[in-house]
């Protein structure tokens, strides 16, 4: 079980001497990440996350989990942004993007307010209908308005159901003390897991954010975090960008970055890393895009989309490289069959495995688009376990960490995403005075 960066597609984009030269800038911002010297070292909680700093809390969720797994037919969980997607790319990593259909013991686990489509939480409700149902509702600050209104539906649903046996069904996982969903959690009685103080959204998967669901799923999250120990213990070592992967990735983003490829491409082979990558951009653009900097965070899941994006990617405007996660092991095998007749003229694959030509394709397109002006850093990563899951999340945050530091930002913050909610609030009526001054200008605006 391994992650390696591979970088036979770097040839003639990025030399010996230039990641050099970002070797000591590399060294000093992973030493920044470990003493914890720099912008926004209040939330570093997440280097500590794999050696499970509170046991007595690891023990709740093992034996919620137990319980909701025996409790429910679905696991509704509500969340959005940090407080969804890792779980959320964990459990398909591991399981697959039909797990739902396809595990038969434990519950399935469906996801909510992570947007405020009405399709989606009226489907939601359809999906329930007549089924035992358990929610996991997550928000650090307990006041974001899209879980905040899945959960106002979802609590009415279940309280119709159940009555007052509903709030034995009801897990939140919100901050230890304030927000509104704190204080209702205490009146209601229901069961809450800690968001730990030091500990962003975005870097929250091994906290109980993502390990109350993920456990749910029937994952095994010792191996999970066991998996990024190893990652910590191997890439925190501040040996040199020659030596240390993470540092390397972290390096080479920010050398092609200085030469102007200000889009970074996570592509992968296999459909179960969708969720992954969903989770990658967000650790990555919320961290690093700021001050009319960074590197903007895209993904494309081939061989399918070759053919939509490939022809962009190989021949638009020369501004990306491609970060590919090369998975070794899908965790399947299959044969393409030998056909006697021949009649599709495939039989120059016959008795091949799929994945060897899944892999073949890789090659083809990394040659190809390396050809066509395009870096690719390759990442290889053994399979699908729940080990290679941790050591992956933990490789990523690292990365992410050194790479807003060499970038010069604070990783750590997203004062950005606040500007939005700000005219939304306005525009929707919430009171208070802030509010109604926007609202004037922001109607003007619309006329
Ligand atoms: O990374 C972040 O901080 C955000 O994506 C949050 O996780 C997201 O906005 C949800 O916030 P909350 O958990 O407070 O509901």
């Amino acid at each position: 079980m391994s992650i390696r960066l591979i970088d036979r597609y770097l040839d003639g984009f990025v030399s010996e001497k230039e990641l050099s030269e970002m070797n000591g800038k590399a060294l000093l911002a992973l030493k920044t990440v470990l003493d914890g010297s720099g912008k926004g070292s209040d939330f570093l909680g997440w280097r500590a996350l794999p050696d499970v700093p509170d046991k007595n809390e690891f023990a709740r969720i093992l034996s919620a989990a137990e319980r909701i797994r025996k409790q429910c037919d679905v696991l509704v969980v509500i969340g959005i942004g940090g407080s969804y997607l890792g779980a959320r790319a964990a459990i398909e990593y591991c399981q697959g993007l039909n797990r739902n259909a396809l595990v038969k013991d434990g519950p399935q686990i469906l996801f909510a307010g992570k947007d405020l489509s009405a399709a989606t939480v009226c489907e939601t409700l359809r999906l329930i209908e007549g089924k035992d149902v358990c929610l996991n509702v997550i928000s650090k600050s307990g006041t974001t308005t899209e879980p905040a209104v899945a959960f106002r539906i979802f609590k009415e649903w279940m309280e119709e159901k159940y009555g007052d046996g509903a709030a034995e069904r009801i897990y939140v996982t919100t901050d230890k003390a304030r927000g509104k969903l704190k204080e209702l959690s205490d009146t209601m009685g229901y069961e809450t897991f800690v968001v730990p103080d030091d500990v962003g959204g975005r870097f929250s998967v091994l906290s109980p954010v993502g390990l109350l669901p993920i456990a749910c799923a029937g994952i095994d999250v010792n191996e999970m975090l066991e998996g990024a120990r190893e990652a910590k213990a191997k890439f925190s070592q501040a040996t040199s960008v020659f030596e240390n992967d993470c540092l390397k990735y972290a390096a080479i983003r920010n050398v092609l970055l200085g030469k102007g490829k200000s889009t970074e491409i996570l592509a992968s082979y296999e459909p179960a890393l969708g969720s992954t990558a969903e989770w990658w951009k967000q650790l990555y653009g919320e961290s690093e895009g700021k001050g009319k900097n960074g590197i903007f965070p895209a993904s494309v899941t081939f061989t399918t989309d070759l053919h939509s994006l490939g022809q962009f990617i190989q021949d638009g405007t020369p501004r990306h490289f491609e970060t590919v996660i090369d998975l070794l092991d899908p965790g399947y095998r299959i044969e393409v069959p030998y056909d006697e007749k021949n009649s599709d003229g495939l039989n120059f694959i016959a008795l091949k495995q799929l994945h060897d030509v899944n892999r073949t394709a890789f090659a083809a397109t990394a040659m190809a688009h390396t050809d066509g002006g395009v870096p690719n850093i390759v990442l290889e990563v053994s399979g699908r376990s729940a080990h290679d899951f941790g050591m992956l999340v933990y490789f990523f945050e690292l990365a992410c960490a050194v790479s807003g530091y060499i970038l010069g930002v604070n990783p750590f913050d997203q004062p950005g995403v606040e500007a939005y909610k700000k005219n939304m609030f306005a525009l929707l009526g919430k009171p208070g005075a802030e509010f109604d001054a926007l609202r004037a200008s922001l109607s003007e605006k619309m006329k």
